[in-house]
């Protein structure tokens, strides 16, 4: 994790969240989202977001957009380019896990507009991620990735950030259902009773000294 961390502030620009940051092929600009983000919010985490109606993701990212303003532990920012919003990440000051409470940065959904990739726009959140972490002493910044997603893997791989951890889903009813069958199969492998006699009886007589008449 300081491998991370070092390679963070080795790309970080000073000061806050906000600002320029000339990059060797465009020019970003990082700020925080304000509720007139909201539509091309929409456009850049589609994927991420509920299957619902427009209007229903419209008014979850309006709804992430006010917790966010009103939490100090939380940001979301854009990257612009030319004045066009091209890119976001969500921020948020946490914990690792439920049980390891040591403080961590986690990074959701850096996402860049698929005609802007590989101009920086993605390294320019991510500063904008070390510096919200800088800002609070925090020495350890996570981020999850798809992991069918190369784009992501070989992005986050070169900011030096290591998979730690694969996150498992399944729908409830569906967990429901295979526990019989994993608990069956489970069953089916542990010797009855009986057959635990047998093999331990052989053992004992394999073990039980010979007497030579
Ligand atoms: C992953 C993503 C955010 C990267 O954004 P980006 O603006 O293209 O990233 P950068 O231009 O800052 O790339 C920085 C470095 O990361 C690496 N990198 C980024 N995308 C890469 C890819 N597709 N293949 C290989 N390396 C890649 C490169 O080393 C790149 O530097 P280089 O272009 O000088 O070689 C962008 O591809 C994206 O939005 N993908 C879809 C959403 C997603 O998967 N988000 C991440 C997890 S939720």
């Amino acid at each position: 994790m300081s491998t991370l961390v070092a390679a963070l502030r080795g790309a970080q620009a000073p000061g806050s969240v906000s600002g320029r940051c000339d990059m060797s092929r465009a020019s970003v600009l990082i700020r925080t989202a304000t509720e007139s983000d909201v539509v091309v919010l929409r456009e850049l985490w589609s994927d991420v977001l509920r299957p619902t109606t427009r209007e229903e993701q419209l008014a979850d990212l309006r709804a992430v957009l006010v917790a966010a303003e009103g939490d100090d532990d939380c940001r979301i920012v854009v990257a612009e380019i030319d004045g066009q919003v091209v890119g976001a990440v969500h921020l948020r000051a946490c914990v690792v896990s439920t049980l390891n409470l040591e403080p961590m940065v986690r990074t959701f959904a850096p996402h860049v507009m698929p005609g802007h990739h590989r101009r920086g726009v993605g390294s320019a959140l991510m500063e904008a991620a070390a510096a919200f972490a800088e800002e609070r002493g925090i020495g350890i910044v996570g981020a999850a990735a798809l992991s069918a997603s190369r784009d992501a893997n070989r992005f986050f791989a070169r900011l030096s950030m290591g998979p730690v951890a694969t996150l498992r889903l399944a729908t409830t009813t569906g967990l429901r259902q295979r526990l019989p069958a994993v608990r069956q199969s489970r069953m089916s492998a542990v010797p009855s009773g009986r057959h635990i006699d047998k093999v331990l009886a052989a053992r004992r007589g394999r073990r039980a000294p010979r007497v030579i008449s």
